[in-house]
């Protein structure tokens, strides 16, 4: 893995920024929902817990997802993040996850990654992989499920690949538990860094008050101060407490495309309530990327837009 980008490519983010502040708006990234299908029912899945509102198909083939990638690329995209659902799930006949890689590359992505639950082998072709690591053992598999957090350990000593990042999602559950995942990041030989994030609802039960994200919040910016690996920038973290995101949102920087190939700029939540309560830290470091915040470009661009395999 080389953490060097070429020129081409860095002149390419160049074009791409100077191109936005003059008003010609265009996505950087495509993150395209492969499937709705997954193996677990996580508490606080936006996706699991509402199956019978979600629109067919559940998957997305082959032919389409190739189609999706050249429309975004052509728009200007040139990273390609694979969600669900579970991602490592997907399969067209004899297709899986590593031949939509293999589609990407082809398209001419530079970056390409995915995030997984962890419970099947980790992807080796991949530039980027993200874990989603909601705890210590038990707490994890309180909210993934029993024999999650094994799993995902197990798979996790078994790859060699050199650019894998942690994915927490916080709420009730896991509100007290946000150091000790730190640590256990810091201490895993696999997993670079963790990247924090709050749930975002629903479910609303779950979700956190203000001053319980103030907590993690403080927390976060002294344990960064420390040197642990979280990879939010501080100013990304700072703006997690900002109530209401929404009108913030800079939805136009990732494309998002759905299995039946409906397109969202940005995320399909957008205007609704869960989007004023948006707690991915990833759409905080867009709109930071955006003003030219220097942490957010260097931080953001080191960990993904520059992660060759
Ligand atoms: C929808 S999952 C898809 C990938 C894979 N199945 C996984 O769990 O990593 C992507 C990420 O979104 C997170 N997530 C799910 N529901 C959420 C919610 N309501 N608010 C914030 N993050 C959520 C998951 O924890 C996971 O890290
Ligand atoms: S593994 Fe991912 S997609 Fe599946 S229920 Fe959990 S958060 Fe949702």
């Amino acid at each position: 893995m080389s953490d060097l980008i070429s020129i081409g490519q860095m002149g390419y983010y160049a074009k791409w920024f100077f191109k936005s502040k003059f008003g010609k708006k265009g996505p950087l990234v495509n993150t395209m929902i492969i499937n709705f299908n997954c193996n677990l029912r996580c508490k606080h899945c936006s996706i699991s817990g509402n199956a019978d509102k979600l629109p067919t198909p559940f998957q997305i083939d082959f032919e389409s997802a190739k189609g999706e990638m050249e429309e975004q690329y052509k728009k200007g995209a040139r990273i390609l993040f694979f969600e669900g659902g579970e991602p490592t799930l997907w399969k067209d006949g004899e297709r899986d996850l590593r031949h939509l890689i293999q589609a990407g590359r082809e398209v001419g992505y530079f970056v390409i990654g995915y995030t997984t639950n962890g419970t099947n082998p980790i992807i080796e072709d991949s530039d980027v992989v993200s874990v989603s690591l909601d705890g210590p053992k038990e707490i994890h598999d309180l909210i993934r499920g029993e024999g999650t957090y094994d799993k995902l350990m197990a798979n996790l000593a078994k790859t060699t690949h050199p650019n894998i990042f942690a994915n927490m999602t916080i709420m009730k559950h896991n509100l007290a538990n946000v150091k000790e995942t730190v640590e256990l990041v810091a201490k895993n030989e696999r997993i670079r860094g963790i990247m924090l994030n709050f749930i975002t609802p629903p479910p609303y039960d779950i979700a956190l008050m203000l001053e319980e994200k103030k907590q993690v919040v403080d927390l976060a910016l002294r344990m960064k101060k420390q040197g642990y690996p979280i990879l939010n920038t501080t100013k990304a973290l700072r703006d997690m407490l900002i109530e209401d995101f929404g009108a913030l949102c800079q939805d136009w920087v990732s494309a998002f495309v759905l299995p039946d190939r409906s397109h969202y700029g940005g995320c399909p939540m957008k205007g609704t309530e869960s989007c004023k309560k948006c707690g991915f830290d990833a759409v905080r470091e867009y709109r930071l990327i955006v003003k030219g915040s220097p942490s957010s470009i260097t931080q953001m661009s080191r960990r993904f837009a520059y992660s060759k395999k």
